[in-house]
């Protein structure tokens, strides 16, 4: 009995090891430590320094003692090295983790933050409560991570007492969908969640979400809800919402298009407030939608050869404005051939965004090798997929020779040597048989 409560107690502790060093089990990040260079300055632009540094990451704040803390690698300042505590685990997530060797590394940026009372109208509710300003008093950081493949974009704002090196995440906010692309109409959801710690004095008072709209230096606010006073920004967008429940229980601030439309391709950028403290990540989203093409006229009038066949294929409702047109004839022999692009128009834009462009094909029966015809399709590449649409050319009374035309014209010829031979013949032997009769009547 006392053998199997000790071998219980061993595999107890054995567990809670492995717990220990796998559960919490986080990547080092390397990490680029970047911050404004002080003292120097006068300039437009100030000038930053960046040094290597290592974040060991762990999701309890005892989980490590600071006498188990390896040597940093020479190249790092060991300065530079930060013993961060995640309890949401947000930087564990695997994309932030590179398989060993792999060329592809995670990116990451850390920075010196500034707490600071928000400036934001709609969002000055959140900095009215009284905070205790020694709380503030600690050294800030902001980090920005992107993990591999597209996978997550996020960013942290740590606290640490003063110059510990051991921080504490305080607010996080990520996505996992940092590049979307939607067809026209659909549903579209841009990811975005966030965590603050519950622990801090500032997570109390409320939390703002903003979603903003950015595109070639144009930006408007798309949505904006202050968590406080639970409301609403007065926006102009329509068909824009958040997950409500989600969002108070879960820190689900995901933004919801009821409907992607071309003006929707952009950056967003979705910031999380706290009273002093703030964090985004931004979300690019592509609306990619095919052509429908159309060919005129349709069906083609039968063609004689040596005319010239003028086809007309029209591109509309695409988006973005990236297309490739070109024609192709397939004979009757089921063999392709490119006909080149044809005369191609510049593109329209349609009410709702959405581009179209026409090309005009002249096809010269006459120059071209096109037989009796044959279909006649016109393509169209776009990142959206490769449409095509197809007419059926006919060229009758047709220049060079079939088999059956050969012979039928050989059995032509036969018929009218027969009809020759024949009225020669009965000429010949009519003609004879007069002069028989002149020659009776002769004697
Ligand atoms: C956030 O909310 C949206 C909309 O309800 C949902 O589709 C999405 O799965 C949620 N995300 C997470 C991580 O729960």
């Amino acid at each position: 009995m006392t053998n199997f409560s000790t071998i219980y107690k061993l595999s107890l502790v054995a567990f809670s090891c492995f717990i220990q060093v796998y559960g919490s089990s986080c990547p080092v990040l390397e990490c680029w430590f970047v911050q404004e260079k002080t003292g120097r300055g006068g300039g437009l632009t100030a000038a930053t320094s960046q040094e290597k540094s290592l974040l060991h990451i762990q999701t309890e704040a005892d989980g490590g003692s600071p006498e188990h803390r390896q040597q940093p690698p020479s190249d790092i300042n060991p300065d530079r090295v930060y013993y961060i505590t995640d309890p949401a685990a947000t930087l564990c997530h695997a994309s932030l983790d590179p398989p060993r060797g792999s060329v592809q590394k995670p990116q990451c940026e850390l920075n010196p933050f500034l707490p600071q009372p928000s400036t934001l109208r709609w969002s000055a509710a959140l900095t009215d409560s009284a905070l205790s300003p020694i709380y503030l008093q600690a050294d800030w950081f902001s980090a920005a991570l992107q993990g591999l493949d597209g996978q997550l974009v996020l960013s942290s704002i740590m606290r640490a007492p003063t110059a510990t090196k051991e921080p504490a995440v305080v607010l996080s906010v990520s996505s996992t969908t940092v590049s979307v692309q939607s067809r026209l109409g659909e549903p579209t959801l841009l990811d975005c969640g966030f965590w603050t710690d519950s622990s801090s004095p500032l997570s109390g008072s409320g939390f703002a979400v903003e979603w903003r709209y950015q595109f070639r230096g144009d930006g408007r606010l798309v949505l904006a809800y202050d968590g406080k006073t639970d409301r609403f920004a007065e926006t102009q967008e329509e068909g824009a919402a958040l997950d409500f429940q989600g969002l108070h229980e879960r820190g689900n601030a995901s933004l919801i298009l009821r409907e992607a439309k071309v003006r929707h391709s952009g950056t967003y950028i979705c910031t999380v407030y706290l009273p002093y403290l703030l964090a985004q990540v931004a979300v690019d989203l592509e609306i990619v939608e095919p052509p429908s093409l159309s060919i005129f006229p349709s069906p083609l009038p039968l063609a004689v050869p040596g005319q010239v066949v003028k086809v007309q294929c029209e591109a509309s409702g695409f988006a973005p404005l990236s297309l490739e047109l070109s024609w192709e004839f397939t004979g009757a022999d089921g063999k392709s051939k490119p006909l080149g692009s044809g005369s191609v128009t510049g593109h329209r834009q349609a009410w709702d965004g959405t581009f179209s462009q026409t090309t005009t094909l002249e096809l010269d029966t006459a120059k071209l090798d096109l037989g009796r015809g044959g279909e006649v399709t016109c393509v169209a590449v776009h990142p959206g997929g490769t449409r095509r649409a197809s007419v059926t050319l006919n060229v009758i009374g047709f220049s060079t020779p079939s088999i059956e035309d050969s012979m039928a014209m050989v059995g032509v010829a036969l018929v009218l040597y027969g009809l020759i031979k024949l009225v020669s013949w009965t000429f010949i032997s009519s003609g004879s048989d007069e002069a028989d009769k002149q020659e009776k009547k002769e004697k």
